[in-house]
């Protein structure tokens, strides 16, 4: 039963995202608060509360320190943000890994209490019985092969995989292991264009690129990766915008005003009502 009236805007499901499939190519961002998803929402098919909030929000080295508590706070200032965008949201490191009930439950709190609509895991090989145990129980669930920043400590940083033939296979074994499991989209991050083009053609669900080449069906990046708010970013991020420099220019000029006492201006101030 839907409560949907019509004039509000119809949600992207994640049969429409399995749907794009070799089609019109997916736009996906990361989003974690309400205003930015609201900007987003009319120009992408899916937002990502990705647990990279830990990092270009919340200033971490890492995103292992990231909680669940922290996923579904984001997620649910994104839920109220966007309405047309499909909604999804990471499970943070050591919240599904331990066992496939640990995921449920967690995965079920997510949906629960954000009222996203779908979770994402970062899928070595021996998640696949969590991914199928999850989407069996009607969680949609997208996976997420090769580079896994949840795993950059095991790995010594954030590594590119699949630069040899047995880190290609690991990760193409990954991928098939999670579009078997029923994962509806596969975000591949961090490898070269053969093996995403490799992957993409072997798997039935759509996937979705992050350093991973075109050949992908559709791209992600990291939003303030993209809008150009930090000094460095990965070789694979093209800056769209210049965040930063906006940003560093408003707050000169502001702070040359209030020095100069121009700000509050005449219009910035309230008068006295006649009594
Ligand atoms: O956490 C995140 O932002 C992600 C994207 C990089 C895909 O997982």
């Amino acid at each position: 039963m839907s409560a949907q009236s019509n004039t509000e805007v119809r949600r992207i499901t994640p049969p429409d995202i399995r749907g794009r499939k070799g089609g019109e190519p997916l736009v996906c961002l990361t989003a974690y608060d309400a205003p930015m998803a609201a900007l987003l929402d009319p120009h992408c098919d899916l937002l990502l509360v990705g647990d990279s909030v830990g990092m270009v929000v919340h200033g971490l080295p890492n995103t292992l320190p990231v909680t669940l508590e922290m996923m579904i706070l984001h997620g649910q200032a994104v839920m109220r943000g966007s309405k047309r965008a499909l909604v999804a949201v990471d499970m943070p490191f050591s919240t599904y890994e331990r066992s496939k009930e640990q995921a449920f439950d967690n995965a079920s709190r997510i949906l629960r209490e954000t009222g996203c609509h779908a979770v994402k895991v970062e899928s070595g090989v021996y998640i696949a019985d969590t991914i199928s145990f999850m989407a069996e129980r009607a969680i949609p669930v997208i996976g997420h092969v090769g580079l896994r920043p949840q795993a950059s400590l095991a790995d010594g940083g954030f590594k590119a995989k699949g630069r040899d033939a047995a880190s290609r296979a690991k990760v193409l074994e990954e991928a098939i292991a999670a579009d078997e499991a029923g994962a509806f989209a596969i975000v591949i991050e961090g490898v070269a264009e053969e093996l995403a083009a490799e992957i993409t053609g072997r798997v039935k669900a759509p996937t979705i690129g992050i350093g991973a080449s075109a050949a992908c069906d559709g791209q992600i990046l990291v939003t303030p990766d993209m809008l150009g708010l930090f000094d460095w970013t990965p070789r694979f991020v093209k800056r769209y915008a210049d965040i930063k420099g906006q940003v560093e220019d408003g707050v000169k000029a502001y702070g040359a005003d209030v020095r100069a006492r121009a700000f509050p201006g005449p219009d910035q101030v309230y008068t006295s009502k006649p009594s």
